[in-house]
C-alpha cells in the first residue's frame, strides 16, 4: 500500500442557519486517506455523508476546518481554483447517475476534457469506456442503456480526467443486486489494478466490505474507522481494459487502436 496521504481533513464543520438556530451536518470530522485506499463510508440517513463527500468533491465548502487534497489546501480556495482542481484531481459518481439526457455516451463522457485543450478528447472518452467494459454502447444515448450501463458511463466520465480520487455516493442505490456487484467489481478493478483511489457511501454492509476501510458517520463525527478484515470479492465480474501507457499523453491514437481489442465484451 502507497503511503502517501491523499486526503487530510482537520476539524471540518459544516453548518447551516435555519431561523435561530445553526444545524451542524459536520460537527468536526478529521480524517487521512492513503492513496491507493477504498474507503466506504456508512452511517445513518441524516449523519452527513453526502455533506462530508460534497466537500470532500469540492463541490460545497466548509464552514470551518482544514481539507488538503493531495498536499493542497482547498477550504479557502477562489471558486475559479476549486473548478480547476475538482475538474483535474476528482471525480464524482453519484446514485442517479447525472447523464444528459440527449447525449450519446462518448459525448458524455468528453464533457470534463472540454476544460482542456487536448486535441484527442474523443479518443480519451472512447478509452474510458472501454475500461468500463462499454466499448460497445458508445453511441447509445441514457435511454438506450440499462441503469447499470448508465451507471457504467457516469464512472467513465468520472475517470476520463485521470482523477487521483474518485467518490462515489451510492453508486448502486438505484441498482438491483446483481447489477450492483457489477458495479463494484468494476470499481474493486479499478482500485486494485489502477490504482484509483475510492471514497463511496453505502448503506449496504456486504458492499462496505468490498472496500479495504469502512469510516462510520454519525452526528457529523467520525464514529468508527476500521480496516475490512477480509475483503469480499464482488461478483458478476466485468471487463475492463488495461490503461494507456501514458495518461498525459497528448496524441494517443496509437495507444486507443491497441487498447481497444483488449477489452472483453460486456
Ligand atoms: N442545505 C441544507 N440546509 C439545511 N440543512 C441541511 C442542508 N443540507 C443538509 N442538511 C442537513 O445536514 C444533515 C446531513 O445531511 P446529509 O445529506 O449529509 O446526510 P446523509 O448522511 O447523506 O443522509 P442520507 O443517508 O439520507 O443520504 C441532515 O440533517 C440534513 O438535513
Ligand atoms: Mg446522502
Amino acid at each position: 500500500m502507497n503511503c502517501k496521504t491523499i486526503i487530510r481533513v482537520r476539524d471540518l464543520t459544516k453548518s447551516y442557519r435555519l431561523g435561530d438556530e445553526t444545524v451542524y451536518a459536520l460537527a468536526g470530522v478529521s480524517l487521512d486517506v492513503a492513496e491507493g485506499e477504498f474507503v466506504a463510508i456508512m452511517g445513518a440517513s441524516g449523519s452527513g455523508k453526502s455533506t462530508l463527500m460534497n466537500i470532500l468533491g469540492c463541490l460545497d465548502r466548509p464552514s470551518s476546518g482544514v481539507y488538503e487534497l493531495d498536499g493542497v489546501d482547498v477550504s479557502s480556495m477562489a471558486d475559479d481554483d476549486l473548478s480547476t482542481v475538482r475538474n483535474q484531481k476528482l471525480g464524482f459518481v453519484f446514485q442517479s447517475y447525472n447523464l444528459l439526457p440527449r447525449m450519446r455516451a462518448v459525448e458524455q463522457v468528453m464533457v470534463p476534457l472540454i476544460y482542456s485543450n487536448a486535441l484527442d478528447r474523443e479518443a480519451r472518452a472512447i478509452e474510458a469506456l472501454t475500461r468500463v467494459g462499454l466499448e460497445s454502447r458508445i453511441h447509445h444515448r441514457p435511454t438506450e442503456m440499462s441503469g447499470g450501463q448508465q451507471q457504467r458511463v457516469a464512472i467513465a466520465r468520472a475517470l476520463v480526467t485521470n482523477p487521483s480520487v474518485l467518490l462515489a455516493d451510492e453508486p448502486t442505490g438505484n441498482l438491483d443486486s446483481r447489477v450492483s456487484e457489477e458495479i463494484l467489481a468494476l470499481l474493486q478493478r479499478l482500485n486494485e489494478e489502477f490504482g484509483v483511489t475510492i471514497m463511496m457511501v453505502t448503506h449496504e454492509s456486504d458492499i462496505a466490505e468490498c472496500a479495504t476501510r469502512t469510516v462510520q458517520i454519525g452526528d457529523g463525527r467520525v464514529v468508527g474507522d476500521h480496516p475490512v478484515e477480509a475483503r469480499r470479492r464482488a461478483r458478476h465480474e466485468v471487463a475492463v481494459a488495461p490503461p494507456r501507457a501514458s495518461a498525459d499523453a497528448t496524441s494517443s491514437v496509437g495507444t486507443i487502436t491497441a487498447a481497444a481489442p483488449a477489452a472483453g465484451s460486456v
